[in-house]
């Protein structure tokens, strides 16, 4: 007797996600020196933890920093990512999957892993990011970004070295995976992306969610799917949807749909 395609899935998929975000070997948060003012001002309020033992309601949520895991979105937004990734494969929406702001990679990965599970061999995986932490804020030509303190997190700089390194060791580097390395203002625009199946937009700020909106949100398909990972998390970012969503979208009917109280996503008619 053999176990079905979809339970074999299945099974590779849940196991992923679990090494993705660490629940296997549990690793505490990341210890950081940053100030409580500095914390407040990336999104880490009170809801994260910044204790010293994994904490699994947390890492459910993504309400921590994980010091050893691939992804800090947690449990639910991998799963959320699962869904509509597994929605348009099945459903056959064409595109590529896009993440503007890795990290270690994680969530690329998981997209990376989601194609090998069902044997799509046809879209790439992009994989954008300065590699270099968040930018320093323009507030001349952004001004919800005043005062941003992003760039200041060294923690958020991991470089692309680091990244395909991580993607190696699951043997999931290879040419379906595509990296645009730089400042999204500058890699997005010309970047050879046809059309775009799944967006997951992770950049933070303003002018990242802004940038990411800007050039890539006409390229989804219908049918596709547009992910905001900070959207109740920093309110700079759910401005720039929204004023990005007024001044180029007013006409498509959208369902902006809650994930785990941070993250939101919808489909695109
Ligand atoms: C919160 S982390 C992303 C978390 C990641 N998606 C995960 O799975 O854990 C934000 C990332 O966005 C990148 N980033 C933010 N704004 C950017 C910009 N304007 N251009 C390039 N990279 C940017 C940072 O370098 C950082 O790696």
């Amino acid at each position: 007797m053999t176990a079905s395609t979809d339970t074999l899935r299945n099974m590779y998929l849940d196991l992923m996600q679990d090494i993705l975000t660490n629940e296997i070997y549990k690793d505490p948060p990341l210890k950081m020196s940053i100030g409580s003012k500095l914390k407040k001002a990336v999104g880490l309020n009170a809801r994260h933890q910044q204790g010293r033992e994994f904490d699994e309601s947390r890492r459910e949520k993504g309400l921590d920093w994980p010091s050893v895991a691939h992804t800090m979105i947690g449990k639910q937004r991998m799963q959320n990512l699962r869904m509509v990734c597994s929605d348009v494969i099945e459903n056959n929406v064409p595109g590529d999957f896009v993440e503007t702001g890795v990290w270690r990679g994680g969530a690329c990965i998981y997209m990376r892993a989601i194609l090998r599970a069902y044997g799509d061999t046809d879209r790439t995986v992009w994989v954008a990011d300065s590699f270099a932490g968040l930018p320093e804020p323009d507030a001349a030509t952004y001004a919800k970004d005043k005062g941003d303190t992003h760039h200041k997190v060294e923690a958020l700089a991991v470089s692309k070295e680091q990244v395909m390194d991580n993607f190696r060791v699951y043997g999931l580097l290879d040419d379906q995976v595509k990296f645009l390395k730089g400042w999204f203002k500058d890699t997005l625009p010309a970047a050879p992306i046809e059309n775009v199946a799944v967006l997951r937009l992770d950049g933070d700020m303003y002018e990242s969610t802004m940038d990411g909106l800007t050039s890539l949100y006409q390229k989804v398909s219908p049918g596709g799917y547009v992910i905001v990972d900070d959207y109740h998390a920093v309110p700079a970012c759910a401005a720039a949807v929204h004023d990005y969503l007024n001044a180029h979208a007013a006409d498509e009917t959208i369902e902006i749909k809650e994930i785990d109280g941070t993250g939101v996503y919808w489909q695109r008619p």
